[in-house]
């Protein structure tokens, strides 16, 4: 069975980590193929967050990814934080040093990359859900997969798990071997699209008595607004004219303030976890992005986390190709595990400071208060939520 194609390195997942790295491959002229269990217009509409971090914009330039996000993305120079009947504004540049954030899906990186490697990339085929992955102990590996209603097997010299949180990739590395940290939160996001347009021209992050919102927007025409919600919320319990309503008062808790209403096109429910496996690296198979470690949607990270994991594994993999050593595929868990836990904890820091638990005490509320004061207080704090939010800057980046 296991004499069919081979390829040096098997993707498994076309997200966005998979894409990536079959791209940053392809430029390094090394051999793969992705493998997806979806079909394309599955992963095209799969709603994600949409912020991309400075070095994630500059990851994608090099790559020759940028095109469509250079004209239809739109730079951020700050957020706002609203709590306790005040706006306050973090300014970016000014705290960080000229760093920013873009506003561009993840959906849209997703189909731009797909379109470049249907164009000119690497194999890449939808609707081959993988089942087991062979030899990560070995002197290769074997990928079983199902495709066109066939069994079949892709050997290779390396697996990279970019399956995502369910992904079976992380089953090849036998339970003993890695280890599990994880924390569920107790609320949840109801998330909408919605034609209409951003009600500011930035984000705004709202803690409020009634629990979390934050407004976002896909584009200077849609909104993406989220509701903290509870565990298990059904998305039909919540008429568009509930929503509107609920975001009207979270964010003008404490002012006259509205939202222009438009058609909700899309509503769904999301769950709230950190979890990261250790270590992202089991012989011959790698993890990277979700399949790794998520976090929840509260920072914006999983994106920019996927994209940092695969440009110091195309690294990696371009270091093996030029000079045989597997000296930086040796080190690829601890150089991205220290990125992975800053975000990790950043992701945590936003989520608990400003959702509101259930059956939270008062006395959890002022200290909530107290630390979103001190951002408001303190060029340090401000600083330190800045750095953390635009991201630093990725190894070998200026
Ligand atoms: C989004 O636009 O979907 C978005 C933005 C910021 C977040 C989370 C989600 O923190």
């Amino acid at each position: 069975m296991s004499h069919g194609p081979r390829t040096r390195v098997a993707v498994v997942g076309a997200g966005p980590a998979g894409l990536l790295l079959a791209r940053l491959l392809h430029l390094h002229s090394i051999d793969c193929v992705v493998l997806e269990s979806r079909g394309r217009g599955y992963v095209e509409q799969r709603q994600r967050a949409g912020i991309l971090e400075q070095s994630t914009v500059d990851v994608l330039r090099r790559a020759g990814a940028a095109d469509r996000l250079e004209r239809e993305g739109l730079p951020h120079d700050g957020i706002e934080l609203r709590f306790a009947g005040r706006r306050h504004r973090l300014d970016f540049p000014a705290l960080t040093g000229g760093r920013r954030v873009w506003v561009y899906a993840q959906t849209e990186v997703v189909k731009d990359l797909i379109a470049l490697q249907l164009a000119d990339g690497p194999p890449l085929v939808f609707e081959a859900p993988v089942h087991a992955v062979e030899g990560a102990q070995d002197g290769g590996c074997t990928v079983r997969y199902t495709h066109g209603g066939r069994e079949r097997a892709l050997t290779c010299d390396w697996v990279v798990g970019c399956d995502g949180f369910h992904g079976v990739v992380r089953d090849a590395v036998p339970a003993p071997a890695r280890q599990v940290h994880e924390r569920v939160y107790p609320y949840a996001w109801l998330g909408i699209l919605a034609d209409a347009p951003p009600v500011h021209d930035e984000l705004i992050y709202a803690h409020s008595p009634r629990g979390f919102a934050l407004a976002s927007m896909r584009s200077p025409a849609v909104s993406r607004l989220y509701l903290q919600v509870p565990v298990g919320t059904e998305p039909g319990t919540w008429p568009d004219e509930r929503i509107w309503d609920e975001l009207d008062v979270r964010f003008g808790a404490h002012a006259d303030w509205r939202l222009t209403r438009g058609p909700v096109t899309q509503k769904a429910v999301l769950p709230m976890r950190s979890s990261v496996t250790e270590p992202m690296r089991y012989g011959r198979v790698l993890l990277a992005g979700d399949a790794a470690h998520i976090v929840p949607p509260t920072g914006a990270k999983g994106l920019n986390l996927a994209v940092s994991d695969v440009t110091v594994l195309a690294r990696a993999f371009a270091h093996l190709h030029e000079t045989g050593s597997a000296t930086l595929l040796d080190t690829y868990s601890d150089d991205c595990l220290g990125r992975v836990w800053r975000a990790e904890h950043f992701s945590y820091f936003m989520t608990t400071t400003l959702h509101t638990a259930p059956g939270q005490s008062s006395f959890d509320t002022r200290l909530q208060l107290s630390q979103l004061e001190r951002v408001a207080a303190s060029p340090h704090a401000a600083a330190e939520l800045a750095e953390n939010y635009t991201g630093a800057p990725l190894p070998g980046e200026g």
